[in-house]
């Protein structure tokens, strides 16, 4: 299969063309420059949606992942206008080239966020549950809106909602690293709200998996299918790096040091489950935090976590 990637930089997007290519397919990275001479790469501008050099077809299918980085020192008005012109504009323009093509691609995925389901409490949250409100919710939503054309034009479009995608190279997870090392990680607010994780492997997993699932359209889970509370994150994270995690980060600290960011991305309670990838028998590789963490880490895997299965 033909795959092309924007975003092929990032932290998905690099781990995906790798693994595509081990996997016999052929990647092409949709890069936002000139490519280099030989670059195996095709130019892409996200603020036109142009494809150079143009051609009657781009690839059997489109992994689109690209965006602004959502983590920012703070979500200033104009931080924020990138992040959703860089999904949204971006998105909707891709999507005209891609329909306009002499032979569009038979599929595209395109990034989308469990945000999409705002502030959940302890509810379950399934592909079928409503979007929530929130700058986050608002983005996801208009990011999946703009794929519709794609669907009318009869390619099959999965809207991948991730969860917060676990790996040590990138991401939240990279980003905690050195306060748990140093023993300063702790419990984010009342520790109660959910957390729907996912490992790098399975994010790969799943796109592979949608891309060839012909019955996969629509919102998809990208989550493990166990999420976990903030305490029970910060316990397990600990353990996994044998660090105590005693220094909690109360909630109006978080929202001192982070503004709206603080609410949207720490404080927020989504307990998402992958009701879509579970019923097409999609098999995780690591279902469980702790074996997940040490999976991340290159920890090796503890006792009990052996004789449980985690
Ligand atoms: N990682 C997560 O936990 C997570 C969770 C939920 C949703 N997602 C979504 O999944 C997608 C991929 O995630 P990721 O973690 O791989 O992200 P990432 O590491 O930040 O990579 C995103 C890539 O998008 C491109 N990009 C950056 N700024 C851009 C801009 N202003 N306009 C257009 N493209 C831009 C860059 O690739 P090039 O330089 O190669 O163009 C960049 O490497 C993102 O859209 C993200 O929002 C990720």
């Amino acid at each position: 299969m033909i795959v092309a990637v924007s975003g092929a930089g990032g932290l998905i997007g690099s781990a995906l063309v790798s693994s595509l290519r081990a996997a016999g397919h052929r990647a092409i990275p949709l890069v936002r420059r000139a490519p280099w001479p030989g670059e195996n790469a095709l130019r892409w501008d996200p603020s036109s949606g142009a494809i150079t050099p143009a051609g009657s077809a781009v690839a059997d299918a489109v992994v689109h992942l690209a965006g602004e980085r959502i983590v920012g020192l703070r979500w200033t008005a104009d931080k924020k206008r990138r992040i959703r012109e860089s999904r949204v504009t971006a998105t909707r323009l891709l999507v005209q080239t891609l329909t306009r093509l002499p032979k569009p691609p038979a599929v595209l995925v395109c990034a989308s966020g469990t945000g999409y389901y705002g502030h959940g409490g302890d509810g379950v949250l399934t592909e079928d549950s409503r979007a929530g409100t929130g700058f986050l919710a608002d983005l996801a939503r208009d990011w999946e809106a703009a794929t519709a054309a794609a669907i009318a034009q009869g390619i099959r479009v999965v809207n991948l909602r991730l969860g917060v995608v676990l790996s040590a190279r990138g991401g939240a997870l990279a980003a905690m690293l050195t306060p748990f090392r140093l023993g300063l990680g702790g419990v984010v607010g009342g520790g109660a709200q959910w957390m729907s994780w996912i490992a790098l492997d399975d994010v790969i997993g799943a796109i592979l998996h949608v891309l060839s699932t012909d019955s996969l359209r629509g919102p998809v889970n990208a989550v493990a299918p166990a999420p976990v509370t903030n305490a029970e994150f910060t316990r397990t994270l600990g353990r996994v790096l044998g660090r105590p995690t005693l220094l909690p980060l109360p909630a109006f600290a978080a929202r001192l040091a982070l503004g709206e960011m603080a609410d949207e991305l720490l404080l927020t309670s989504q307990r998402v489950l992958p009701a879509r990838l579970e019923a097409s028998n999609y098999p995780f590789r690591h279902p469980h935090l702790e074996g997940a963490l040490r999976a991340a880490l290159g920890a090796e895997p503890s006792a009990s976590a052996r004789l449980s299965g985690r």
